[in-house]
């Protein structure tokens, strides 16, 4: 079975670095997929409460047989729970979803600054993560002032950081500091949303080259510049291929082909500084 490498957290764990995305999967679909995902051998899920298929993630994890343990389950704090004891109470309904006493992984979904309670939230996970409800705690869509803020004001630095983040919007400053801080850098849309990069000619070129398909050339891209990479399928075959991308090594060459894709408007989702939500 392929398998796929933990990249170290600085608190101590460890993360595949390769996971599986659940975002817009229906509650009884992410039942069935993330089971395919565990038999063909991933052991790290993404899903967040705001995704509303926590219940069906768990019942795939129990269905799956493989223990708890070995497996990585990440959720999110919604940003209509952010806030002190609203925060925790939002661990609590997660946890209940998923069937489990504790998530690997706590993300704050979004710094969504307007709000202004990312602060007292990321205090709320540091007491999570002392709890044991959360084993390792991050955020999700911060800008680095916010970043900067929560880090300075309670001494505590996330593990990983989920970013919007594919050859098209490569994310240059945010990785630099995210290496400068030891945080590390998660993509998420890692796949363009399954959109044109993936018929890109540098990326059907380089895959036609190698016998792989266009995923498997940009998963791997993603493996070989240090990223922790989330890609979603629902589609039984691209489960298992993009599973295989983790033993696809790209040459130096191919990898700066694909770093010249990177464009100042490639972004497709929300501007985390401005999020509107
Ligand atoms: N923190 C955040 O704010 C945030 C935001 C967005 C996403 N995420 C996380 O990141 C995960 C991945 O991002 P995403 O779901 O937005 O997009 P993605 O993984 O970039 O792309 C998924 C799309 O690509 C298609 N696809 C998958 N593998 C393919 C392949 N090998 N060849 C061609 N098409 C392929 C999928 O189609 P089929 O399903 O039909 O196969 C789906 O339409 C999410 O599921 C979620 O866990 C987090």
């Amino acid at each position: 079975m392929t398998t796929v490498q933990s990249l170290p957290f600085h608190d101590g764990r460890s993360v595949p670095q390769l996971g599986y995305g659940v975002w817009q999967v229906e509650d009884d679909v992410a039942a069935d997929v993330v089971r395919q995902a565990i038999e063909a051998g991933y052991r790290h899920i993404d899903t967040a409460a705001g995704y509303e298929n926590e219940g069906g993630v768990g019942r795939a994890v129990k269905a799956s047989g493989v223990p708890r343990e070995d497996l990585f389950i990440t959720t999110k704090l919604a940003n209509g729970d952010q806030g002190s004891d609203s925060a925790k109470q939002a661990l609590e309904t997660s946890l209940e979803k998923l069937g489990m006493d504790y998530v690997d992984l706590y993300l704050i979904h979004w710094a969504s600054p307007q709000r202004g309670k990312y602060l007292e939230s990321w205090k709320a996970l540091i007491e999570l993560q002392q709890e044991g409800k959360a084993r390792s705690i991050g955020v999700s869509n911060f800008p680095i002032a916010q970043l900067e803020e929560i880090i300075a004001e309670t001494g505590v630095v996330p593990v990983m950081h989920q970013i919007e983040l594919h050859p098209e919007f490569q994310q240059r400053e945010l990785r630099e500091y995210h290496a400068d801080k030891g945080i590390l850098t998660e993509a998420w849309s890692p796949l363009g949303q399954g959109g044109d990069i993936l018929r890109h000619p540098v990326i059907t070129e380089i895959a036609e080259a190698r016998g792989v398909d266009a995923g498997q050339v940009i998963i791997a891209w993603h493996l070989a510049i240090g990223n922790v990479v989330i890609p979603k399928s629902e589609t039984p075959e691209r489960i298992v291929s993009n599973f295989a991308s983790a033993v696809l090594e790209l040459t130096a060459e191919e990898i700066a082909r694909i770093e010249g894709l990177d464009r100042e408007d490639g972004r497709i989702g929300a501007d985390p500084a401005n999020p509107g939500f």
